[in-house]
């Protein structure tokens, strides 16, 4: 049964960014009309290769307005957010202000326009220190950072905004985001670079001296943190199986993005080298802080539910698309 009309204009917040620029070329590939709002802070125009652009800050309520008046929506997928936990750290106020604030000036737009459906991209920071892997979605929630607890207070305003106003929404916790495009059109690009693989390949091509392992006594096999790599087509169609999820009329709800398989940092640099061919230079340094040992996800209510289950998050094919967009990068 579907409640209201088919979902077919949809904004994607951030959709000149890394996940939400391979989001919006599937949504259009599936037939979709993807409209990306960005302000270009850390997205790229070039990585927005289908429909229209709006430029312009989520803090900018008029804009919105103006935007939502223009464009008839009928859903929303939130990917546009501060992402850096160290960052959140130093400066928690940014992080409230923008990932918190924005998200109730986007909800408040939303429901004025009387668009009631809402996918968010959440996180595994949510659920902090783990207390036993795999993370399912019952595992209890208590971030360690701010950028963790700021995902959360949407997650918690987001279950309030339904019970009253019957906006329904579906989060997305995701694992680690990793992988490009397969013709290497588009792909990761941040300044600063904090992802794994893109510094190991960077690496590789000389951009950096070495590569440095935080923390080599972990209680894991091999002594190095272990982590869930999904691949960003993976989470694509994810979020395309959530917008039929709110078109059906299904209820809110949480779901975890993650392959269930953990790879530690040594084996993917052994997976780096055998891909590019090179011997990739590594300093082992100390733990950081707040770097929990294992973060791997059960993933099976999204299997069962949403009827998703990864197709190209092999850790080969995650790799090899990695390196290709290092090779052909366009920004
Ligand atoms: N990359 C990961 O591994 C990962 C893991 C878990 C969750 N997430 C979440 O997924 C989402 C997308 O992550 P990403 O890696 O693609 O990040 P990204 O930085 O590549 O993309 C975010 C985009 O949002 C835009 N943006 C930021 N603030 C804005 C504002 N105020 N107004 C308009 N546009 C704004 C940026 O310009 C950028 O294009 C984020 O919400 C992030 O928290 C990412």
């Amino acid at each position: 049964m579907r409640e209201g009309k088919p979902v077919d204009k949809i904004l994607v917040t951030g959709g000149a960014g890394y996940i939400g620029s391979h989001t919006v070329r599937e949504l259009a590939a599936q037939g979709f009309e993807p409209v990306t709002l960005d302000n270009l802070s850390e997205g790229h125009r070039e990585a927005v290769v289908t429909g229209p652009l709006e430029v312009g800050d989520l803090a900018d309520e008029a804009f919105l307005d103006d935007l939502f008046s223009r464009h008839s929506i009928s859903a929303v997928m939130h990917f546009a957010s501060r992402c850096y936990v160290g960052e959140s750290v130093t400066n928690p106020k940014l992080y409230y202000e923008e990932n918190v604030g924005n998200a109730m000036t986007l909800l408040g737009v939303m429901l004025k326009h009387d668009v009631k459906r809402f996918i968010l991209s959440s996180t595994c920071a949510t659920y902090g220190d783990p207390i036993e892997v795999p993370i399912s979605e019952s595992h209890p929630q208590d971030p360690v950072n701010p950028y963790g607890e700021t995902k959360y207070f949407i997650e918690r305003i987001l279950k309030q905004y339904d019970r009253a106003y019957s906006l329904r929404f579906v989060s997305l916790r995701y694992f680690n985001a990793a992988g490009d495009s397969l013709d290497g059109l588009i792909g990761e690009s941040h300044d600063p670079e904090t992802h794994l693989i893109p510094r190991i390949l960077q690496t590789a091509q000389g951009k950096y001296d070495y590569i440095e392992v935080f923390g080599t006594d972990y209680p894991t096999p091999d002594g190095t943190c272990i982590r869930d790599y999904i691949h960003v087509l993976d989470l694509a169609a994810a979020h395309i199986a959530a917008v039929r999820w709110l078109e059906a009329g299904k209820a809110s709800d949480f779901f975890n993005l993650g392959t269930g398989n953990g790879y530690s940092v040594r084996a993917m640099l052994e997976m780096a080298e055998q891909v590019t061919g090179m011997k990739i230079p590594v300093k082992m340094g100390s733990r950081r802080e707040g770097d929990p040992a294992e973060l791997v996800a059960d993933a099976s209510k999204a299997n069962q539910q949403l009827g998703w289950t990864p197709q190209v998050s092999d850790l080969r094919t995650v790799m090899e698309t990695a390196w290709n967009w290092e090779l052909k990068r366009r920004y």
